[in-house]
């Protein structure tokens, strides 16, 4: 199969390249067209470069040149399936500034779409990667795929757009998308001004973990390998044009986490420092799956095993961590913006 993967340079991205060449091995083609913006790092993947089933092209979702020289695969034989991760995907980062979420998170939906019509008769699949926060926040019960979308903040707003882009040009002009809607992710190679590896690096370093408001915010946690998992399943046996939550059924309370954090790493809980909240901070997300289990996947990765696994991969990879946190000048100061004064 022939993959063109965008933002693979990003934490799931990367991991799902991976999940690819370790089920396939030579039988994956991929393209990673990426821009590296400060969340990609194309050394996430440097195993493969050089292997010439693997094609690194640094390029913008956005830019139509990009894209058309991304679907012509690793050697000019084309794309089967394209799976769209490329996004702008920090809320925090939404709420300074929304400009580069439009560009990217639904314009440059439209930039792939536009060319994958131009591959139609030959495409296999088009995956559009969205988000639970689409639908918004749920104080009690679940989102299912039908209800209707009320994303609350500018991020989510913008991969609305890209995921109704994308159902529209399945609809409009029968190509074959799939979209899908994730909840949170953890694990990995997360980029750490998310919450869990921002909390844990923190920790390592005795530094305070600034925790939003009441701490009493939900969210649904999904391992990145069932999420990469449940990706490559729908590949395989999803329905065009139709649209799947992807749950890891692990809602806990921001400060649950954050407890259970501290507690691994054995450091102490005066480390929390409550913060003043999120604009706008969604209260609950929560996701029905059951249409994804009918069709036979269901996530099943323990959630403790899988945080203890998590923080113990960050522990072992400091370097990598360090180089984001401590020398790049872009991190430094988007942390001192976000937190100086809260
Ligand atoms: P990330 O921020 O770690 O990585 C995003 C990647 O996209 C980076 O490598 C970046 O360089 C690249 N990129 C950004 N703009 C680009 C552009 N214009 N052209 C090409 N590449 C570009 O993000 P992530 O957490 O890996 O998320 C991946 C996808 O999954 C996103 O679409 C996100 O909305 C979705 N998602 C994420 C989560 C989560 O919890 N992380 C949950 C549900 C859905
Ligand atoms: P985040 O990892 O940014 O993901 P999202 O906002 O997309 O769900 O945040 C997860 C939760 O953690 C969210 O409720 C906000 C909260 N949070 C904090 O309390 N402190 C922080 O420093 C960060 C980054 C997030």
């Amino acid at each position: 199969m022939r993959y063109l993967v965008t933002g693979g340079a990003g934490f799931i991205g990367s991991n799902f390249i991976r999940f690819l060449f370790n089920k396939y091995g030579d039988d994956a083609q991929v393209v990673n067209l990426d821009k590296l913006t400060y969340a990609g790092i194309r050394e996430n993947l440097a195993e493969y470069e050089g292997k010439p089933n693997y094609r690194f092209l640094e390029g913008d979702i956005a830019n139509p040149a990009d894209v058309t020289e991304a679907y012509r695969g690793v050697d000019g034989n084309g794309t089967d399936v394209v799976v769209n991760f490329a996004a702008e995907t920090h809320v925090d980062r939404s709420l300074m500034e929304a400009g580069t979420f439009i560009q990217t998170d639904v314009h440059g939906v439209l930039v792939l779409l536009e060319e994958a019509r131009r591959h139609a008769p030959k495409l296999r699949r088009f995956v559009q990667i969205s988000t639970d926060e689409v639908y918004g926040s749920i104080d009690d019960g679940s989102f299912s795929e039908g209800d209707p979308l009320n994303p609350r903040n500018p991020y989510s707003a913008s991969k609305a757009g890209g995921d109704r882009m994308a159902y529209a040009y399945g609809q409009t002009y029968g190509l074959p998308v799939i979209v899908t809607r994730a909840s949170n992710n953890f694990g990995p190679y997360q980029y750490p001004e998310k919450l869990i590896p921002l909390f844990v690096t923190n920790a390592m370093d005795d530094l305070p973990l600034p925790l939003y408001g009441d701490g009493k915010n939900v969210r649904d946690w999904l391992f990145v390998d069932d999420h990469c998992a449940a990706i490559d399943f729908l590949i395989e046996y999803g329905t065009n044009s139709e649209t799947y939550n992807i749950g890891g059924g692990n809602e806990r309370e921001n400060r649950e986490i954050t407890y259970r954090i501290l507690e691994l790493l054995k450091k102490p809980e005066s480390l929390i420092k409550p913060v003043g909240d999120r604009q706008g901070h969604d209260r609950r997300y929560s996701l029905d799956t059951r249409k994804l289990e009918r069709l036979g996947f269901k996530c099943d990765t323990d959630f403790d095993a899988a945080l203890e696994r998590t923080v113990r991969w960050y522990v072992e990879n400091e370097p990598w961590w360090r180089a984001i946190k401590e020398r790049s000048a872009e991190f430094r100061a988007y942390y001192e913006k976000q937190y100086a004064n809260r």
